[in-house]
Order: structure tokens, then C-alpha cells, then sequence
């Protein structure tokens, strides 16, 4: 397999960058955009609470860095509950999922990121803990075999996943709400840009921050990155203040167009274009072609491709359509 040269797929572009964490919203509130999804949460977090309940189980999926991690820990924040969060290929054993559950104290929330990679075992252990809340532990081993059910405090467990396709049907019908998150609009993103360069006390002209809002392919990781770049630049190459000509210069030194399409996804539909003669193709074939890992082009390159109408996905392979020939000058 091919790691991927992407840099929203680097951990360290996400959770475990300390400024990235300060900027990450606490309450609802502060989480901006995503409207529809945010007037069910809160009707289900004012009820929950007026009946002194747990949340019920929460599915989030969407792109990466749309802000499903995040929500999940707004979640426990407006709980006012304690968030574990744990990666599903991190649970390897039966034991390691068995432990975790049986420490949860009441109205605890457990995270569980990437949860379409959970092992079968461990899935099918977590279907009684979330329907009925126990745990069916099987001890010893032959005929002289038991197995003990053991209770579990009342919990939320908050799923994400970037591939709502892979998580089996039994899985997914214990959830008691699923949201779906979309790309954000460019009005959402200057809202986020705005909050965080005054969080950064980055002065920030109103065509810099549109500027960055468009090219951020409708994903606050995105933004945020490409603001912290740009704070750089404007240290760098100004005196602090970010202008938007300042901001232009920064955007195309990272080679980032007026829509957000980067290096990668003009190298993406060139291939497409030039090798597979607009396909259809499959995305192993065009992977090997690129040198790119499968999962960083499904998860990162191809949603927000169709979402600007360049890319079809069809049963046969992946499409070029009129609007890539169109970009790419050949039309
Ligand atoms: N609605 C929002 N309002 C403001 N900032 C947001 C919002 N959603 C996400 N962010 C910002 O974007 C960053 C990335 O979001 P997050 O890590 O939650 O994405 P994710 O969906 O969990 O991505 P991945 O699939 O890669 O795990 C967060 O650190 C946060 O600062
Ligand atoms: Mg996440």
C-alpha cells in the first residue's frame, strides 16, 4: 500500500497540532454551519437532559476534517460528561473493547473514530453493550465453558466514519440518530476564518479571509490550515496584518486555485484525462497510475471533485465529465 503525500491525512495536521486544538469548538454554539444537523442535536440534548437521560447512540459521517470529532466532544461538553475516545483498529482483542466499556461511569460518552474498521468480533460484542447494555463474556474454554453477562452503566457511544458504506446494517440500526455532515458553504467558512484569526489575534482584511474561505474546498481543516500559512506569510512577508494580496500570494505559493484544487487533484484529472482517456476506470487502476493511496483518494480527492461537478462515479469506474475538460483547457 501507498502512503499518502496528502497533508490532511498527516495526523499531525489534525488532532495533535496544539493551535489546530485551540481553535477546535467546546459548545454548539461555537460549532459553526452544518444548520439541519445542529436543530436535531439540540433538540436531542435539551430533551435528554430535561429527562435526566443519556444521549442516545450518535452516528456521524462525512469527508475527513468536516468536523465529526469535533461534534463528538461538543456532544459530551453540552452532556457535561467525561469523552473517551478510542480508534477503532485500536481494538484488537474482545478484551480491549470489554475493558473500556466496563469502566465507563454513567452518562460517560465513548468516541470510537473510524468506526467502519472495527473487527467482526469486537462489532458484534458491541451490539448487546449498545441495545441492551451488557456484555456477554465467554470464560474458560470446551464443555466446562460459561459465559457471564455482565451490566453496563448507561453510556452514549458516538461513531464516525468517513465511509457510511461499510458499516453493516445491524451496526448502524443501533444507532438512534445518523447525520450526515456536508461541505461547508464559503459564508460558513469565513464565519469559522473570523473566529480563529481573532482566536490567532491575526488582523484579517474581509477579501483575505474570502479569499481563503474559497479555497478551502468547504472543509474548516482545510481553512484553518490555510489560514495558519497565510498568518506565517503575513509575518514573513508583511508586518502581521493579513491583506488579501498577501493572502493571494500565499494561496498560489501553496499552489491552491480559486476553487481549492491543489496539486494532487490536478494531477488526479490529468491522469484521468490523459492516461485513461476519461475513463471509466477503477480506483485501484487510477491509485497504482498516481502513486496515492486508495483511502486518501476516496476520502479526500474524489467528494469534493463530484461536489464541483469534475468527477462522476459510476457503477463502471470513475468519469471525467464536460466541466474537467473544460478546467483542464482542453475544451
Ligand atoms: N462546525 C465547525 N465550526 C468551526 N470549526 C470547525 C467545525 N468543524 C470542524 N472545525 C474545525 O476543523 C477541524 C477539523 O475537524 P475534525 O477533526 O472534527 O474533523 P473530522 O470530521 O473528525 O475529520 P477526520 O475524518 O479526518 O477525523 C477541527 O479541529 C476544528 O477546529
Ligand atoms: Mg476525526
Amino acid at each position: 500500500m501507498t502512503t499518502s503525500r496528502h497533508p490532511d491525512l498527516d495526523p499531525s495536521h489534525s488532532e495533535t497540532d496544539a493551535v489546530e486544538f485551540s481553535l477546535r469548538p467546546q459548545k454548539l454554539n461555537e460549532y459553526i454551519g452544518q444548520t439541519k444537523t445542529k436543530a436535531k442535536i439540540d433538540i436531542a440534548l435539551d430533551a435528554a437532559r430535561k429527562r435526566s437521560e443519556v444521549l442516545e447512540h450518535v452516528l456521524l459521517f462525512g469527508p475527513p476534517g468536516l468536523g465529526k470529532t469535533t461534534l463528538a466532544n461538543v456532544l459530551a461538553n453540552e452532556m457535561g460528561a467525561h469523552c473517551r475516545v478510542i480508534q477503532a483498529p485500536a481494538l484488537e482483542k474482545k478484551g480491549d473493547l470489554a475493558a473500556i466499556l466496563t469502566n465507563l461511569e454513567e452518562g460517560d460518552f465513548l468516541f470510537i473514530d473510524e468506526i467502519h474498521r472495527l473487527a467482526p468480533p469486537i462489532e458484534e460484542m458491541l451490539y448487546s453493550a449498545m441495545e441492551d447494555r451488557h456484555l456477554n463474556i465467554l470464560i474458560g474454554q470446551g464443555p466446562s465453558a460459561q459465559t457471564l453477562q455482565v451490566d453496563l452503566k448507561p453510556f452514549t457511544l458516538v461513531g464516525a466514519t468517513t465511509r457510511a458504506g461499510l458499516i453493516s446494517k445491524p451496526l448502524r440500526d443501533r444507532f438512534g440518530m445518523t447525520f450526515r455532515l456536508d461541505f461547508y458553504s464559503v459564508e460558513d467558512l469565513s464565519h469559522i476564518l473570523i473566529r480563529n484569526a481573532q482566536l490567532l489575534k491575526l488582523p484579517m482584511d474581509a477579501a483575505a479571509c474570502s479569499a481563503i474561505a474559497k479555497r478551502s474546498r468547504g472543509t474548516p481543516r482545510i481553512c484553518n490550515r490555510l489560514l495558519r500559512r497565510c498568518r506565517d506569510f503575513a509575518q514573513v512577508k508583511g508586518s502581521g496584518n493579513l491583506t488579501s494580496s498577501l493572502a493571494e500570494d500565499c494561496l498560489s505559493l501553496h499552489e491552491v486555485d480559486e476553487r481549492g484544487l491543489d496539486a494532487l487533484d490536478r494531477l488526479y484529472l490529468e491522469t484521468l484525462v490523459s492516461k485513461f482517456n476519461g475513463g471509466p476506470v477503477g480506483l485501484k487502476t487510477l491509485s497504482s497510475a498516481l502513486g496515492e493511496d486508495e483511502g486518501a483518494l476516496e476520502d479526500l480527492v474524489e467528494p469534493y471533485l463530484m461536489q464541483v461537478g469534475l468527477l462522476d462515479r459510476t457503477q463502471q469506474g470513475r468519469k471525467a465529465t464536460e466541466e474537467t475538460y473544460r478546467f483542464l483547457g482542453l475544451r
